[in-house]
């Protein structure tokens, strides 16, 4: 019979992208997903350790993973825990010290060595429960090196179809050590894979039904993979490649990217090309000078201002989104003002704002003048009151247009369809479920909650729609 793996995913986009890969590499050993975390016979926490909360979760969650694996003992089953991502790299160490019933720590640079580690965990497993008849403690496994070879050397095909819509990881690491940032220590140098091995998983992914591709990077638009006849290639010219090769595919959106490394190139690309969404995230983290400089940015926030201004001439219709901290440390109400300002002058159509997380062995987390919570929380209040209305005047202005939406899975409610509109939105009609890898156009008639409902203009609606959308919210 086979074994049932449980994968939980925290954090970003790439998570999401490296636990389906997991998942392949795991098949050839017999292990299917399962949904149910109490019946797999091993789980895997995918962690993030953006910041201090993500981190913590991780612990909380190891601790009723061993409650959980106890019981089963009681009927005679085993479970191998695996924690893998961003804690396992920084912490992993602390995890060994911390949880000696572990089984697995693995970074993000080498889960592509996940089978041969749960081939030997399993072993020894085996081995110790069959000699002492009593629960084995664990294998303690570890691994967080940055190896030479690149992960995506090994990676097998995927096994399960990924949907209408699906990820693919072009770049991995980062350069820019923003003076907050785990991210350059947690993933590593930045690292770009060849365009030839991009293509054939966009090939594989359309083939098996994909019709948008969103490539991944933790900065993305500083992609420069070697190309098929050498030399490197920027994001703008992988892009119009993708476009060009696949004619099945309708759609593709990058994240997340830099101010810094947004080139002409790629700005003209959003003007040349249909299937590149209108949609970006741009983080731009403060709008204040002074903290732009200590993040270690390299650019102010005029900058930011006049790449919008030539993003909006290129595509007049791109709809934009951004990351904010609030309560940088030395944040003052004049520089809480300055990013006050920039939102309302650029007018995001989403956003996510966070307080400022102190992250052991960034340089950040040793300047003096930390703000107090109280303070963040206040200015936080207003950032995201804020950013909410602006995400409410978006959708509502979508109102009474007619959009292309590209339907990816059926609603709650019988004969209802789900899918995204070029601006991210989620929208929900009734539509066949043949429906279901196309775009329809849809006349928008309402917004509700944060998903738009609407009328399909070339189809006729079936009768006695009840018009209720799940409160789902589009990510970034
Ligand atoms: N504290 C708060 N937010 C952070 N981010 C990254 N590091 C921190 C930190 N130490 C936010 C940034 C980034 C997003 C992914 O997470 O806004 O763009
Ligand atoms: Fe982190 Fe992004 Fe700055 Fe890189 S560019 S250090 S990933 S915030």
């Amino acid at each position: 019979m086979g074994k049932k793996l449980f994968i939980k995913t925290y954090g970003c986009q790439m998570n999401v992208y490296d636990s389906a890969r997991m998942a392949d590499l795991l098949t050839p050993l017999g292990y299917g997903i399962t949904e149910d975390q109490a019946d797999a016979d091993m789980v895997i926490l995918n962690t993030c350790h953006i910041r201090e909360k993500a981190s913590e979760k991780t612990f909380s969650e190891l601790g009723r993973l061993r409650a959980q694996r106890h019981e089963r003992q009681q009927s005679g089953r085993d479970t191998i825990i695996a924690v893998a991502g961003c804690v396992a790299q920084a912490e992993g160490a602390e995890i060994m010290r911390r949880i000696p019933d572990i089984d697995i720590v693995l970074g993000p640079q080498t889960y592509h060595r996940l089978p041969e580690m749960v081939a030997r965990a399993t072993r020894a497993r085996e081995e110790k429960l069959g000699r002492s008849g009593k629960p084995f403690r664990g294998a303690n496994l570890l691994d967080t090196e940055f190896p030479a070879e690149s992960k995506f050397d090994h990676l097998p095909e995927a096994a399960a179809p990924q949907g209408v819509t699906a990820f693919l990881a072009i770049q991995e690491g980062c350069d820019k050590f923003c003076t907050f940032c785990v991210v350059p220590y947690t993933r590593g140098a930045e690292f770009s894979r060849p365009v030839q091995q991009i293509t054939a998983e966009a090939r594989r992914l359309v083939d098996q039904g994909a019709r948008e591709i969103t490539l991944l990077g933790q900065n993305v638009n500083a992609f420069h993979g070697e190309g098929p006849a050498g030399g490197s290639w920027n994001l703008a010219r992988l892009v119009r490649h993708l476009a060009d090769a696949l004619p099945d595919l309708r759609r593709i959106r990058y994240t997340t990217s830099h101010p810094r490394d947004m080139d002409d190139d790629l700005i003209r690309a959003h003007g040349e090309l249909p299937q590149l969404m209108p949609f970006l995230h741009l983080p731009v983290q403060s709008g204040s000078d002074r903290i732009l400089a200590e993040m270690n940015r390299q650019h102010d926030a005029d900058h930011f201002r006049r790449i919008i201004e030539r993003l909006r001439k290129a595509r007049p219709d791109i709809a934009l989104s951004s990351d904010f901290i609030i309560g940088f440390p030395g944040e003052t109400d004049a520089d809480h003002r300055a990013t006050v300002k920039l939102i309302e002058e650029i007018g995001f159509a989403q956003s996510f704002s966070f307080k400022y997380s102190a992250r052991p062995g960034t340089p950040a987390a040793v300047l003096e003048r930390q703000v107090p919570e109280s303070v963040m929380d206040g200015r936080l209040q207003e950032i995201q009151a804020l950013l909410e209305r602006q995400l409410t005047e978006f959708n509502r202005a979508t109102i009474g247009r007619r959009v292309p939406v590209l339907i990816e899975k059926p609603g709650r409610h019988p004969g209802q369809m789900i899918g995204k509109s070029p601006w991210l939105q989620p929208v929900h009609a009734l539509l066949p479920a043949g429906t279901i890898g196309r775009e329809v156009e849809i006349e928008i008639t309402e917004l509700k909650h944060y998903s738009l409902g609407g009328q399909p203009t070339g189809l006729q609606p079936a009768a006695g729609f009840a018009a209720e959308p799940q409160p789902e919210r589009a990510i970034a």
